[in-house]
């Protein structure tokens, strides 16, 4: 997917004042949200929170630590991992709006000190070799064609011996996914690898695989959850994709719920270490 057409995919215009607007309507104070208001919004990943707080779950960062968000889109999984460590998170994302969103909700949060964004692409980042301690990176990898240079960047950026952590939906073997996708809009823009595949990907750039696991099981029970709640006239617990793409949400998180219980696509979260040369 070239940089303009992800840009274009993702960019609203108005993101921040639709964060506002939902807030009020859940009865928050827009000028002084907490991660929590803001966690059905701003974790544009399948399961939101759920699923970033799994994630940092494999991180073993620890206070102090300068962290890195590959694809940090409006920084809620940021903000999540700089709160539960006590470390330093930056994040980059190839989305101009989003970093914007990102700094500003980040300074309302009052973790402007330790988060900060940078608008810039995964597979050439403006940084230093080995200046992280750890990385992560949540739902990227679909929107970028050559994995093997995202992880390669990515290893070039790590301390030896650091470690990433990644969380992806991954190509399943059940048929083609119907699109468009939240990342996608149609299948010439999504680049969708198996779990295999993503196991190679990394061991070519560099990487140790230490775990590397399905998280279907909690996608479909959070799927039951969602709808239940919405069929007893509650707001669904994850509502970052309508936020992001209004009504043309809907058709997306149909199919990827569909692509979900029929195999099509899997989710993984993955652990890898930067392995030293020898
Ligand atoms: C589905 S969103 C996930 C955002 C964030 N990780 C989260 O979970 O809330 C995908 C993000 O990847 C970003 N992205 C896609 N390709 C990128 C690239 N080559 N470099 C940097 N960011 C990229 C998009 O701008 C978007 O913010």
């Amino acid at each position: 997917m070239s940089s303009e057409h992800v840009v274009t995919h993702y960019s609203r215009g108005d993101i921040l004042a639709r964060i506002a607007a939902a807030l009020r309507d859940d009865g928050a104070d827009p000028e002084h949200p907490t991660i929590e208001t803001l966690a059905p919004y701003d974790q544009f990943h399948g399961r939101g929170i759920e699923a970033t707080a799994e994630a940092a779950g494999l991180m073993p960062a620890r206070p102090g630590d300068h962290v890195l968000d590959i694809g940090s889109g409006i920084g809620g999984p940021a903000r999540y991992v700089a709160r539960r460590f006590g470390c330093r998170v930056t994040g980059i994302d190839l989305t101009p709006e989003f970093c914007s969103v990102a700094t500003e909700l980040t300074r309302r949060v009052g973790l402007g000190e330790r988060v900060d964004f940078e608008c810039g692409n995964a597979l050439a980042m403006p940084f230093a070799d080995a200046r992280f301690d750890g990385a992560y990176s949540m739902n990227v990898s679909m929107n970028i064609a050559d994995k093997r240079a995202f992880y390669r960047e990515i290893r070039r950026v790590l301390k030896p011996g650091a470690w990433l952590v990644l969380s992806e939906v991954a190509k399943g073997g059940g048929g083609e996914l119907a699109y468009p996708a939240p990342w996608a809009t149609s299948a010439q823009t999504s680049f969708l690898v198996t779990p295999e595949e993503t196991r190679e990907g990394l061991l070519d750039a560099g990487f140790e695989v230490v775990e590397l696991a399905s998280s279907l099981e909690q996608a479909l029970d959070f799927g039951m959850r969602s709808r239940a709640a919405v069929a007893r006239g509650e707001k669904p617990p994850h509502r970052a994709v309508m936020l992001m793409q209004g009504e043309a949400a809907k058709a997306a998180m149909a199919n990827t719920a569909r692509g979900l219980a029929q195999g099509a696509i899997v989710p993984i979260e993955v652990m890898a270490r930067k392995v030293v040369a020898v």
